[in-house]
């Protein structure tokens, strides 16, 4: 790869990010459905007190254990537990999520007890590439063409990770687009499990009918970790809307909302370089007024107030945090530059709204500390790419500053050269409190590229 490097000038104090302590509030499980283990644990209930508890009507299914429960419990977001909560007890009585069938992995919609749809479960072990992937399509393109089907700059199997990573990323910048996303670990009869796992569960199953006063530790299925987003309402594909729109333009205020929103969307996507922003893999919700509009005056600005609601939901960002630039044969364009939208130059209500940030290089790496912390607790875990996810990640952040203070459009920064921002080993500066950059552009397109 040819490339041009150059030393950055980006010392900084360096936050300690090398050890991270243990108690980090990532609770490691033993009970993983990774793990093979014939004999189901069991332990005596001692509450011999209580013989009036009808275990008949308690779920064999649940098993949550003080792990779980902690697991899945965020103390800086109690609403996000609670409704994490909510979907536990449903399963728990029964509402199981259920799965989606579009999409090419096993992803499930989750449900409160009233049997409302709150979330979207991904877990990690059906992804595309997981081993328990319901969907044998991906299973053939992996073994019969790997180098066409896969994406080769991507960690494999880490998209529940990149799912909260972008939820994070949105949450860090104020974007407002990604529904919240975070990594939770649920069990449901539902979810695709290896054979074995259901034998044992029928196994205890039975033996509790026989020995109701055992209590397994593990009972029935493991839980399995995944992405967990809330289920935004009333939004449609953005390729519905955007059609729509086509047709029968919504008003200029309407449309400069819209704007605002989608630039958003390019921001999240250009930082995170998602590899797979289809026009499917972005949400649209758009709603007139109740009443007639038709002969409304939309010259008059007391017209605009209220009422209009236009908003942009970033959905399904599991492809995202690559370790290199794509430089194979396929360049994964964001489908978003193709818009008229695109060509337009970055509004000034973004630009106050995130360069201030992103050009706080004291921010960027606040952000990345956040992102080793989330992205440290899958068990594959490389710090090696993990740091070359970032320098990309550095990259990006530069080339959209420098767009952003250039009066670019998002057309324009697409097209910017790919750059990385590496962290220099050994570096001129001998203390231990500063990093320093190298910034090192790629000049090798991808062999099939639409620019
Ligand atoms: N947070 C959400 N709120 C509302 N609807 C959602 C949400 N997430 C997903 N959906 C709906 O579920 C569909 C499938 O979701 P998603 O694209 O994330 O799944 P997927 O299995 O990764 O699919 P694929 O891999 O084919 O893109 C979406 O097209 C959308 O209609
Ligand atoms: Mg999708």
């Amino acid at each position: 790869m040819s490339t041009e490097e150059t030393l950055l000038n980006l010392d900084f104090d360096k936050p300690n990010t090398t050890t991270a302590p243990p108690d980090d509030g990532v609770v490691s499980l033993s009970s993983s459905s990774e793990e093979i283990c014939l004999v189901p644990e069991v332990e005596f209930e001692g509450n011999l007190d209580s013989p009036g508890v009808n275990r008949e009507s308690q779920p064999l299914l649940g098993g949550r254990g003080d792990f779980e429960v902690s697991f899945n419990y965020f103390p800086d977001d109690p609403q996000f537990s609670e409704l994490v909560l909510q979907a536990e007890t449903a399963i728990d009585n029964g509402i199981f999520p259920e799965r989606i069938y579009q999409g090419s992995s096993g992803s499930y919609f989750v449900k409160n007890a009233g049997g409302k749809i709150i979330g979207v479960f991904k877990p990690k072990d059906e992804e595309p590439y997981g081993r328990l992937n319901p969907k044998w399509m991906k299973w053939m393109h992996k073994l019969c063409c790997p180098c066409c089907f896969g994406r080769s700059c991507l960690i494999p199997n880490q998209g529940y990770l990149s799912e909260a990573g972008a939820s994070l990323v949105d949450s860090k910048i104020g974007l407002k687009v990604v529904p919240k996303t975070k990594v939770v670990k649920l069990v449901s009869e539902t979810f695709n499990y290896l054979r074995i796992d259901r034998e044992r569960s029928r196994l205890k199953r039975a033996i509790t009918e026989q020995f109701p006063n055992l209590r397994f530790n593990r009972m029935g299925l493991p839980p399995k970790k995944g992405s967990f987003q809330l289920f935004v309402e009333g939004y449609k594909d953005a390729d519905y809307w955007l059609r729509r729109f086509e047709q029968e333009p919504p008003p200029p205020h309407v449309m400069k909302k819209f704007q605002l929103q989608f630039e958003r969307l390019v921001v999240l996507d250009y930082i995170i370089r998602n590899t797979d922003r289809g026009n499917d893999n972005w949400l649209i919700k758009y709603e007139a007024p109740p009443g007639p509009r038709a002969d409304a005056d939309l010259r008059d600005p007391s017209e605009w107030s209220g009422g209009w609601e236009v908003r942009i939901a970033a959905i399904d960002n599991g492809l995202a945090f690559p370790f290199k630039h794509p430089d194979s044969w396929r360049a994964y364009p964001y489908h978003w530059a193709w818009l008229p939208h695109a060509k337009l130059p970055f509004s000034d209500e973004t630009k106050q709204l995130v360069l201030p940030l992103l050009s706080d290089m004291n921010f960027v790496q606040e952000l990345c500390d956040e992102l080793h912390l989330l992205f440290k607790q899958d068990k594959g875990f490389d710090k090696g790419l993990f740091e070359r996810q970032m320098s990309v990640m550095r990259g990006q952040v530069l080339n959209l500053t420098q767009a952003l203070k250039d009066g670019k459009s998002p057309v324009q920064l697409v097209q910017m050269p790919c750059v990385l921002v590496e962290r220099s080993k050994g570096g001129s500066t001998s203390s231990r409190f500063f990093d320093s950059f190298q910034q090192r552009f790629q000049q090798k397109s991808p062999f099939f590229s639409w620019w």
